[in-house]
């Protein structure tokens, strides 16, 4: 497994690889990301992760500064999961002096995570297509548990007519149902159990939808109230939307399916998590 930094030496181990993987993450790796890093190696034949705390997409009192950090770690995991290539650029090496270009995907970043998080997504577009460029990777991997964030990189990839695919991989979860993430570390014991009731609240909805529940407010009752019986749990958003356009729905056409998603604050941790109904079409 080659570690790198600077650009140059990335493109010097580039070349190494006819075919690659890539997976870009923010670090302090768990099994989700792993997951990612295996289907690209298992797809591709090489593994190329990047790594890298990206501070355009976080917003003023957002999380940037405790964000959690475990190089050794993270480069023992990957070792194990078979990554060929690391890449742990250093902030001059992804945006260096005279660095002027952003990517703003339009429509789809209006609304749920992007109506929350100004600038979020123009923040991940533009470090995406940065990683993409200066990797070339055959494939990108990104995971579900980021539902909108793979809507608009899909969306980067086909408009810039980037000469790559985009995978999406399954959400991992723990076994009480939890999405991983790097951010779950931030929560309390008790943050921690209450936090099941994200999962909960998603699974109860889709039981309701697959049982014929296609009033989409219905839907975002059922999951608020389950969320508001957990006194740590605050609600953000619950949402019911197009699985394409992302827009909130009145009713779940069963032919086109629907996305469930929510955002919950435990404490100062927010939290995001979503299933999609799929379409009969
Ligand atoms: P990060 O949160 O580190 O996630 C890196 C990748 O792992 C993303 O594609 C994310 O969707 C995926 N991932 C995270 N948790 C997952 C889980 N439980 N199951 C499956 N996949 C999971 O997302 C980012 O970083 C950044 O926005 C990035 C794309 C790297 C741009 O900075």
């Amino acid at each position: 497994m080659k570690v790198v930094t600077t650009r140059a030496e990335l493109r010097a181990v580039r070349a190494e690889f006819p075919r690659l993987g890539l997976v870009p993450t923010m670090g302090y790796l768990h099994e989700g990301h792993l997951s990612l890093v295996r289907m690209a190696k298992q797809e591709c034949g090489a593994a190329a992760v990047s790594i890298f705390v990206n501070p355009t997409q976080f917003g003023p009192g957002e999380d940037l500064s405790t964000y959690p950090r475990d190089l050794d770690r993270d480069l023992r995991y990957l070792r194990e999961a078979g990554a060929d290539l690391v890449w742990t650029p250093r902030v001059e090496d992804i945006y260096p002096s005279g660095f002027a270009t952003t990517v703003t995907v339009g429509g789809i970043t209006d609304v749920l995570e992007g109506a929350r998080r100004p600038g979020h997504f123009t923040g991940v577009a533009t470090v995406v297509a940065v990683l993409l460029g200066a990797v070339s990777p055959t494939r990108a991997y990104f995971g579900q548990k980021d539902a909108q964030q793979v809507r608009v990189i899909q969306r980067m990839a086909t408009d810039l007519a980037l000469p790559l695919n985009v995978v999406v991989g399954p959400t991992v979860r723990e076994s009480d149902g939890l999405a991983m993430s790097s951010r779950n570390t931030y929560l309390s014991e008790a943050e921690r159990a209450s936090a099941s009731v994200l999962y909960r609240a998603l699974g109860t909805a889709r039981a309701a939808a697959e049982g014929g529940e296609l009033d989409a407010h219905g839907l975002r009752r059922l999951m608020a109230q389950l969320i508001v019986g957990e006194p740590m749990a605050e609600i953000d958003y619950v949402s019911v939307a197009d699985p394409d356009s992302l827009a909130e729905l009145a009713t779940i056409d069963p032919a086109r399916g629907a996305l469930l998603s929510l955002a919950v604050r435990f404490g100062r941790t927010r939290l995001i998590d979503n299933v999609v109904l799929p379409g009969s079409r």
